[in-house]
């Protein structure tokens, strides 16, 4: 038996080695990274700056020779970057072309729950709709997506996402780079698999993760370089993959300079070699090259606080070749990064009114999956709670909350890792795991509009694993959701 035993071990790790993806070391980096362009903009008389946003299908030339059907906002795949400045009056006019219902939901704004963009602001097949907000909040590297109940999974992977960037007066004084497409980068980060010319969106398709791809694009392109004419250059890295967790570090093991988190700038910034991200999580990081040399940005396996059977649920051992630099010969000299950086506004958890609880059991939240229906948490404008979260089925999650930014209090019990320390919109949830974080709710009250709470796997999310609340004024209750049917 001893010998069945070793046979049933070695069967397993063989199975789990065989499911074990990596291109590392293998890539030739064949194609120049894409950089999304910024979208046009024009201002009314009032001040309030236009853009415009269409869905659309296509298709889009990823491997050579061959068209993969796609979707994409203002083309074929991602979408164009929106940017703005705080104090901004902005509005979107959002056309849906492609033959099914579906919505825009700004990721990480502070904005009016019915500009939001979650479910219940669906924009029918073939009609449009026209979300307007004042951007209040600091400088930041936001993203938009789809969020249609049940099938946001679907429309993300087949190509609709992009970037929305916030400026304000002090990241416009600042001497970080900020050339957006020269020394400042989108880097959008999905892991694809293809069979033939198709996406393979069945490709390890793991019953209780959702989709996980066996290669990544940046960008929209695969085996992506970039030519660093700079000494310096920020990456703004954005997951969008729709379930894997990725850790970021270079093939040299280089430090690099973590600036800013989900919602903004940290106050000073963060010298690290490796830096996670889990689906919907960003990152802005300064990384200095010297004169001629190459590097390459890589994910790779996760190391802290995943399980076995995690790691193999997250693909949490997968290592891929993301995006190589290559620096040219001469470099143009870039200012020292500032000691101060930016004035995260997240409440610390002292004046929180309330304390809740989130419980984690996929597809479930507090053991209910989502009702479109149902207000799951009533918060009061204005007032700041801290919400205690924690992953009870072994299973990786995260947690992401819409309106606000917040700040992570506590990580099983200790103080988070610096590059958990600024504005954060989602958090990783490791298997088993209690995440305490502090939220305000500014407002305005709306009672009958909800915003969302949801673990940003998307294959999670789809399934049910998403709560609705709505932030009302002090002693008022809240209403009856309008059904969700885009009218
Ligand atoms: Cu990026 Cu509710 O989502
Ligand atoms: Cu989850």
């Amino acid at each position: 038996s001893v010998t069945a035993v070793t046979a049933l071990a070695t069967g397993v790790i063989l199975l789990y080695r065989g499911a074990t993806v990596s291109t590392v070391g293998t890539t030739e980096f064949r194609n120049e990274l894409a950089v999304p362009p910024l979208a046009e903009s024009s201002v009314d008389a009032d001040g309030t700056r236009n853009f415009d946003l269409t869905m659309q299908q296509g298709s889009t030339e990823f491997l050579p020779g061959r068209q993969t059907p796609t979707w994409g906002f203002n083309g074929t795949y991602l979408g164009p970057t929106l940017r703005a400045e705080r104090g901004e009056r902005v509005k979107v006019r959002v056309r849906n072309t492609l033959g099914e219902a579906s919505t825009v939901h700004w990721h990480g704004m502070h904005l009016p729950a019915p500009m939001d963009g979650g479910p219940h602001q669906m924009v029918p097949a073939g009609g449009t709709w026209a979300p307007h907000w004042t951007v209040d909040q600091p400088a930041a590297t936001l993203w938009y997506h789809p969020h249609p109940h049940g099938a946001t999974e679907d429309h993300v992977r087949r190509g609709l996402a992009g970037m929305f960037l916030l400026d304000d007066e002090r990241s416009g004084r600042l001497p970080l780079p900020k050339r957006y497409g020269v020394d400042d980068l989108p880097v959008i980060v999905q892991d694809v698999a293809f069979d033939g010319k198709e996406f393979d969106f069945e490709h390890r398709a793991l019953r209780d993760v959702g989709f996980l791809g066996d290669r990544t694009m940046v960008n929209g392109t695969l085996d992506p370089y970039r030519e660093v004419r700079d000494e310096r250059v920020r990456l703004r890295l954005l997951n969008a993959s729709t379930a894997r967790v990725h850790a970021f570090g270079f093939d040299d093991d280089r430090g690099f300079s973590l600036v800013a988190t989900d919602g903004g700038l940290l106050s000073s910034a963060v010298t690290k070699k490796r830096l996670q991200l889990s689906p919907g999580e960003r990152a802005e990081i300064v990384v200095r090259m010297e004169p001629g040399e190459r590097t390459v940005l890589r994910s790779l396996p996760l190391d802290a606080g995943l399980n076995f059977w995690s790691k193999r649920f997250s693909g949490g051992d997968d290592s891929f070749d993301v995006l190589q630099l290559r620096a040219a010969e001469t470099l143009r000299p870039s200012p020292a990064l500032p000691d101060r950086l930016g004035e995260p506004e997240v409440p610390d958890g002292s004046d929180s009114v309330r304390e809740r609880h989130f419980r984690l059991q996929l597809p479930l939240i507090n053991g209910r999956t989502m009702d479109m229906n149902r207000i799951d948490t009533t918060v009061t404008r204005s007032t700041a709670e801290t919400w205690v979260i924690r992953s009870e089925d072994g299973t990786p999650h995260n947690f992401h909350v819409h309106d606000v930014q917040f700040r992570i209090l506590s990580v099983n019990g200790r103080r988070p890792p610096p590059e958990l320390r600024g504005p954060k919109d989602t958090v990783f949830v490791a298997p088993n795991a209690t995440v305490r974080i502090a939220l305000r709710f500014d407002g305005p009250a709306d009672p009958e509009t909800p915003y969302m709470y949801h673990c940003h796997l998307l294959y999670h999310e789809d399934r049910g694993m998403m709560g609705q609340f709505v932030v009302v004024e002090p002693g008022q209750r809240a209403g009856r959701p309008p059904h969700g049917d885009g009218h």
